[in-house]
């Protein structure tokens, strides 16, 4: 079935039942060709038209403890905060998986942020995780790619490690309309340096982890 977001963004629940059905038996989900093409070319133009004062080093951390680490990760980004009209969409979209995922997974995802981020040539993410365990944060990563015609020679391969002990990982090319969804405490992963400029959204579905007055997410 295909309902219509604002603008016509179609919401392709097979595309979310496949990925609720990975999440569920394997905890990742790479999907090719997925996000919708008008929400793909509406980013896609959104992050070209962008300038590069937009883009900030991205950093390790969350506001007091935030530290840029230039050996771990060497990619620029900027928060999605809806204000224009793809960045809207992007964020209805992501609203309308966590929906789907709530009610087929009962994950309980509240809360979303995602940013641009541009790696240029050379640049890397080392390995990392998203989530520490017992920290009640970020449950789910998503990330998706906006780069017509990568090639396998490009690099700037994603990286996921099934297991802290897992050496190899599964290696998945940064194309356009690829969607990766996993579990952000349980997969160790890593970008791979590219040949060319390297652009992609990532963001994070966090749980309420509001207790007492101090509201959750931090400002
Ligand atoms: C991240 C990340 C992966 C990618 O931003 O935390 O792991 O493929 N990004 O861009
Ligand atoms: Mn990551």
């Amino acid at each position: 079935m295909t309902a219509l977001l604002a603008d016509d963004i179609p919401v392709d629940t097979s595309l979310f039942t496949r990925i609720a059905d990975d999440i569920y038996s394997q905890g990742y989900s790479v999907q090719e060709y997925a996000l919708p093409e008008a929400l793909a070319n509406a980013l896609f133009l959104q992050n070209n038209a962008m300038s590069e004062a937009e883009f900030q080093a991205a950093g390790i951390g969350r506001s007091t403890d935030f530290q840029e680490n230039s050996f771990v990760r060497r990619d620029e980004i900027c928060w999605i905060d809806g204000s224009s009209a793809a960045g809207a969409d992007w964020l209805s979209w992501t609203a309308q998986l966590k929906q789907f995922l709530n009610r087929n997974l009962m994950l309980g995802l509240y809360s979303f942020e995602s940013h641009f981020a541009v790696y240029q040539p050379g640049a890397f993410y080392k390995r990392h995780l998203d989530a520490f365990k017992g920290q009640a944060n970020r449950v789910l990563s998503l990330v998706t790619y906006l780069n017509p015609d990568w090639q396998e020679a490009d690099g700037g391969q994603l990286v996921i490690y099934t297991s802290e002990e897992d050496k190899t990982g599964i290696r998945v090319l940064p194309k356009f309309g690829t969607v990766v969804v996993f579990l952000s405490e349980e997969f160790p992963h890593e970008v791979l340096p590219a040949t060319r400029s390297r652009s992609s959204i990532a963001g994070w579905y966090r749980v309420n982890g509001t207790i007492g007055d101090v509201i959750d997410p931090p400002q």
